[in-house]
């Protein structure tokens, strides 16, 4: 497939453009400077493009090459720009879409898996959910999913992920229900970081035992995208939380990855979703964080307080959804405190939870600012808290931008 390449010369960028040049129907790729020089050839290379500053024995060898160069300095380029460069690089024919890319796809894990059988984790998100119905349309029932459920997710969640893939889709799929293993592993636990390690070593632990109850099973698939390969690629990515790895699994594991979705941004898994036939509640769900609520019950977790949290969430989605704002927001958390506040209720005084909600606005999660959602959606959202949930006595909006805050309270 004809191919563009991104040159990144240490610019926030490059991504962008690598994205632009796909929406505009072409294949693109992002190398890092350093290994530039070896990757500006192939017989599929039609052009490249670089982003911020470059090496000269890059500019050297670039002076040499056939193909044609585009040259930003350190900003992402207008379409036309774009489009007249791509004009000149690969013609009016444009083999990059979905469409190409699912018959491919298919062929490659075929290849790859040949008669052999995989497992999935399931976890509810988008990347494991394309990544697994695109894997069972390859190689049907030599897939099997396997959904821990940690008693750390949303109300109805669990209840979604099994009919969706079982009933809906007829992939088998083992439900695993770990809730009390998960919560005794908890119980007392206050600090966050503990709690992370905690719950990623018992799900590595249910994983495994499940998985090898399955017999022989060699290859494990993985909704890794693009980014985050380029990202373990190239050994970026300086974390403030342990959490990128939280619900994933070691890459010591016995198996062979599959990992169809590498090469694919975020917005395009999504549109293979919509391909795949993946309802759109999966396809368009705010990102949720691997320990799930585990981290929005500050403290120490327990099942009082997770199903009150549970209780609080769903409201809170409901009247998102029913507003509108949903889909504006990019990740929409409610946070139950560990702090309690006085209140009067039919003339008795109360003492109960402060419940924190956190919408934001956001691109990748590096960054966040808090979203401007009309007083009245807050009112009612509000109202529906201390009226329906017993335990609530006081509702607060956080109007802090990320930095200095995180978008997880915890
Ligand atoms: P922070 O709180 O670091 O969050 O601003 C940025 C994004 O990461 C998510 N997040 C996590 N995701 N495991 C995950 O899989 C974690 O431990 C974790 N902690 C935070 C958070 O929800 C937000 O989208």
């Amino acid at each position: 497939m004809k191919r563009i390449l991104v040159v990144d010369g240490g610019s926030l960028h490059a991504q962008n453009v690598a994205r632009q040049v796909r929406s505009l129907g072409v294949y693109s790729e992002i190398v890092p400077c350093s290994a530039a020089v070896e990757a500006v050839q192939g017989p599929d290379l039609r052009g490249i493009i670089l982003v911020g500053m470059v090496s000269a024995r890059l500019e050297a060898v670039l002076g040499q090459t056939a193909v044609p160069v585009l040259s930003l300095d350190d900003r992402s380029p207008s379409e036309q720009v774009l489009e007249s460069f791509l004009s000149k690089a690969c013609g009016e024919i444009r083999e990059w879409n979905m469409d190409n890319f699912l018959y491919q796809a298919v062929e490659k894990i075929r290849a790859q898996v040949g008669s052999g059988r995989a497992v999935c984790a399931l976890s509810g998100g988008v990347d494991s959910a394309v990544a697994a119905v695109l894997v069972h349309r390859a190689i049907g029932d030599r897939l099997t999913c396997i959904y821990v459920d940690s008693g750390l997710m949303r109300a109805g969640e669990s209840q979604q992920v099994v009919e969706t893939f079982r009933e809906g889709f007829g992939i088998p799929l083992v439900h695993v229900e770990a809730e009390e293993r998960f919560l005794s592993k908890l119980a007392g636990v206050e600090d966050p970081e503990q709690k992370r390690r905690i719950i990623g070593i018992e799900f590595i632990r249910v994983f495994e035992e499940e998985a090898a109850k399955l017999g022989d099973v060699e290859f494990l698939v993985q909704g890794t995208l693009y980014p985050d390969a380029l990202e373990s690629g190239v050994g970026q990515g300086d974390l403030v939380k342990s959490h990128h790895n939280v619900g994933g699994l070691p890459e010591d594991l016995r198996f062979k990855l599959v990992e169809p979705l590498a090469v694919l941004f975020k917005d395009e898994v999504r549109i293979l979703g919509e391909k795949l036939q993946i309802p759109q509640e999966i396809l368009w769900r705010h990102p949720f964080p691997g320990p799930g609520l585990a981290i929005r019950v500050l403290g120490a977790v327990t099942k009082e307080k997770l199903d009150l949290l549970r209780q609080a969430d769903a409201i809170v989605r409901e009247e998102l959804h029913r507003s509108g704002w949903y889909h504006k927001i990019w990740q929409a958390a409610v946070v139950l405190t560990n702090m309690r506040a006085v209140g009067v209720q039919r003339g008795r005084r109360t003492y109960d939870y402060v419940v924190g909600l956190r919408f934001v606005s956001s691109v990748d999660g590096m960054s966040a600012d808090w979203v401007r959602v009309p007083y009245e959606l807050l009112d009612t959202i509000g109202r529906r808290l201390l009226g329906e949930v017993e335990g609530i006595g006081r509702v607060v909006y956080d109007i802090s931008p990320k930095p200095p805050a995180t978008i997880e309270w915890e």
